[in-house]
């Protein structure tokens, strides 16, 4: 890409899962999330007028419009870094299903801006400005997904405490299966609030109940109690159904992988489609086998490492 002579500087991160607390965050309860150990790539070099931006995926590069809230993005992250940069990228998650991908490529491509300063950052800076880039996106995200993009690992995070990390004590034995719908998490965000105002209590009940499953799992991880963290996760479901977040096939999916050995399976980040996570130790190659025998996508991955 770069002429000889002209230095580039790259960036990366990695996808999320939350494990549970996704939607809850929004209104201040903690939640726990994972790293999945892959994600965005980003490189960049010094441009002499516009940010300009390409980017990628397995299936080949996408068409970034002019109006586009990715050039937009783009643009605002070029003026919070206060750069002038082209930069090419690569996403290696699912995009739109749940695992962080706009986060992710975020917070690679801040890491590429900033390392092109040649100015000392950390980690504060990246978050700092990869979430003025998922506002355009997202309006008024938890913070969650750029969260785990920039530290990776197994972390709880809440509005009002931030990061803390948790560490494991053996990775996260999971399946992630990809529903092949697609939903808009500030829509699914907004449904939510709507859904949690139209209660008597304002919601309380239920950002409660998704509290204790979040403690509850949270206390019991670090061991690895995994049988404790599966009692969890399908009370937190439960609770994100009664959301009206789960659609059909989410519901199949997770069916499918219970069926297979899982010891729970749930929605994974905004719902309404995405993916799903099954929580499977020694069970994995099982849980594939049957989703893949069903015409649906999923990867394994020892999540929080
Ligand atoms: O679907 P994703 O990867 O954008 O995750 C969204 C997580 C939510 O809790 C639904 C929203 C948020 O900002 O935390």
């Amino acid at each position: 890409m770069a002429p000889a002579g002209i230095e580039v500087f790259e960036g990366s991160s990695t996808g999320k899962v939350i494990l549970l607390g996704e939607h809850a965050v929004v209104h201040g309860v903690p939640a726990l999330a994972a790293s999945i150990g892959r994600g965005a790539w980003a490189c960049a070099e010094p441009a002499r007028e516009l940010p300009q931006l390409q980017v990628g995926d397995a299936s080949g590069p996408w068409n970034v419009d002019e109006d586009s809230d990715l050039l937009r993005a783009y643009r605002i992250l070029n003026d919070v870094i206060g750069v002038t940069v082209r930069a090419r990228a690569r996403i290696d998650i699912p995009t739109r299903a749940g695992l962080g991908s706009s986060a992710c490529l975020g917070v690679a491509l801040a890491r590429a801006l900033m390392r092109s300063k040649r100015k000392p950052f950390d980690d504060d800076d990246v978050m700092q400005a990869a979430t003025a880039w998922e506002r355009v996106f997202h309006g008024n995200p938890s913070g969650i997904d750029v969260a785990v993009a920039t530290h990776g690992g197994c972390l709880e995070f809440s509005r009002s405490k931030g990061v803390r990390r948790i560490d494991l004590s053996m990775p996260i034995p999971l399946c992630v299966g990809d529903t092949g719908t697609r939903s808009s998490t500030r829509q699914m965000v907004e449904h939510v609030a709507k859904e949690l105002g139209a209660q008597a209590d304002g919601g309380r009940a239920v950002l409660e109940g998704i509290g204790a499953c979040v403690a509850r799992a949270g206390r019991a991880l670090p061991e690895g109690d995994w049988a404790e963290v599966g009692c969890a996760m399908r009370d937190n479901q439960r609770w994100l159904k009664s959301l009206g977040l789960i659609n059909a096939e989410t519901e199949k999916l997770c069916a499918m992988a219970h069926a297979a050995g899982a010891l729970a399976a749930k929605v994974t980040g905004a719902g309404g489609g995405g993916c799903v996570i099954a929580l499977a130790p020694g069970k994995q190659s099982d849980v594939l086998e049957a989703w893949h025998g069903s015409g649906f996508q999923g990867f394994a991955v020892d999540a929080g490492e």
